[in-house]
C-alpha cells in the first residue's frame, strides 16, 4: 500500500489508525533516511494506544517501553552495537506480546519476526510518501483494513 502524507500531523494520523488495529506481536519495522518522519509515526502510534507522557527518539537510549493498551517499545538501532544489548534491554521478549516500532531494523533484519509490517518514509514535495508492505498474513489483514479507510 502506498500513500502520500502531507505533513507530521498526517503521519501521526496514520500511526494512531495503526494502533487502533494493532495486535499482540505486531512489529513495524519504519525505515527512512534521518528525518524522514519515523520517531513521527512512532508518535502517532503511542497516541493510539493511549501511552501517557511523550514518546521521543529512543536514539540515545536504544529502547523505551510505555504502556498502553499494549505494552509498546520502541527502538532505534542506529547507535546499537551488537544485537546482545538488545537481549539486555528485553526487546525479544516484547516481540511476541507488545506492539514493537524499530527504526533502523535493516542493521539487524534478523531480530524481525517473519511476519513484519514495513514502513518505508520518503521526502516527496513538502510531505512524505509512505509505503507499507506486510511480509505475513497479520500484517496483511492489518494493511488490507487500512487500505480500506483511504
Ligand atoms: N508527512 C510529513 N510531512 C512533512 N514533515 C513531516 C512529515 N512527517 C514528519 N515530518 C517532520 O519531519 C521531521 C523529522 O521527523 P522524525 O520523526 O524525527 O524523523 P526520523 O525519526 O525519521 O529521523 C520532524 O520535524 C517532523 O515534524
Ligand atoms: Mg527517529
Amino acid at each position: 500500500m502506498k500513500t502520500y502524507l502531507d505533513d507530521a500531523p498526517a503521519t501521526r494520523a496514520l500511526g494512531q489508525q495503526i494502533a487502533e488495529r494493532s495486535y499482540p506481536g505486531l512489529v513495524l519495522a519504519l525505515q527512512g533516511e534521518l528525518g524522514a518522519g519515523k520517531t513521527t509515526l512512532a508518535q502517532g502510534v503511542g497516541l493510539g494506544l493511549g501511552v501517557k507522557g511523550r514518546v521521543r527518539s529512543p536514539t540515545f537510549i536504544i529502547m523505551a517501553l510505555y504502556e498502553g493498551r499494549l505494552p509498546m517499545a520502541h527502538a532505534d538501532l542506529y547507535r546499537l552495537g551488537d544485537e546482545s544489548e538488545l537481549t539486555e534491554l528485553g526487546l525479544e521478549e516484547h516481540l511476541s506480546h507488545g506492539v514493537t516500532l524499530i527504526e533502523w531494523s535493516e542493521r539487524f533484519p534478523q531480530l524481525l519476526p517473519k511476519d513484519h509490517l514495513e514502513l518505508l518514509l520518503e521526502d516527496d514535495g513538502d510531505g512524505r510518501r509512505a509505503t507499507l508492505t506486510a511480509m505475513g498474513p497479520k500484517s496483511l489483514a492489518l494493511v488490507t483494513e487500512l487500505q480500506a479507510l483511504r
